[in-house]
């Protein structure tokens, strides 16, 4: 990673579509978690988007990227979680992950169930790569604010535990739980 990279926050989204990366429609699911995470954060962060197909060797590229030469501690990703034929985002995950966190998945399927019961056919999983937390949430932009809220409280800490920027939330609008010894003063606050 840049030196000069160390101390901002980088966070990466990647949107996973063929027809959106081909222009073929906008892309509502990228500007949606941007939306979201500018609301959940506190303080100064980077936004590093990307918009792609539904191609594995491209989407591992990307997530390499943005883990390894962009430093962003956290990547979400929307679309490409389903059965159908194209969708291979977890795969992709996977493949770049070198711990699958289980909960993640658990918890957002569980919390989508009961918005929808198509929830079901989402593969969508979560995982570390170095001191970055990915996670994938489904492609539909009124799911991406029903999976983060379902999983956010516990992100803080996690990137903590990888070693990763330390994240602070607007406790107004999603409060993030730290056990009490991994709590910082950060300087302005
Ligand atoms: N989760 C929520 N909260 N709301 C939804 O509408 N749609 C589901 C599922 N998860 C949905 C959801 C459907 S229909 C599919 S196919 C999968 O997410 C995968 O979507 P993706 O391929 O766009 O990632």
């Amino acid at each position: 990673m840049q030196k000069d990279k160390i101390n901002q926050i980088h966070i990466g989204f990647v949107t996973i579509s063929d027809r959106a990366s081909r222009g073929e429609y906008e892309d509502l699911g990228g500007p949606a978690m941007q939306e979201w995470i500018k609301r959940a954060l506190k303080g100064d962060w980077i936004p590093v988007a990307r918009v792609i197909a539904d191609e594995q060797a491209l989407i591992e590229q990307t997530l390499i990227e943005l883990s390894d030469t962009e430093g962003c501690s956290l990547i979400v990703t929307t679309g490409g979680t389903g059965p159908a034929k194209r969708d291979v985002t977890p795969e992709a995950t996977a493949s770049v992950c070198d711990k699958i966190l289980d909960g993640f998945a658990e918890q957002m399927r569980s919390v989508s169930l009961q918005y929808v019961p198509t929830a079901i056919l989402s593969r969508q999983i979560a995982g570390t790569r170095g001191s970055t937390l990915i996670i994938n949430l489904p492609g539909k932009p009124s799911a991406i604010g029903e999976c983060l809220e379902a999983v956010f409280p516990a992100v803080p800490y996690c990137i903590d535990l990888i070693g990763g920027a330390y994240l602070e939330t607007n406790e107004d609008f999603i409060k993030a739980f730290r056990p009490k010894h991994a709590i910082k003063q950060v300087q302005g606050t």
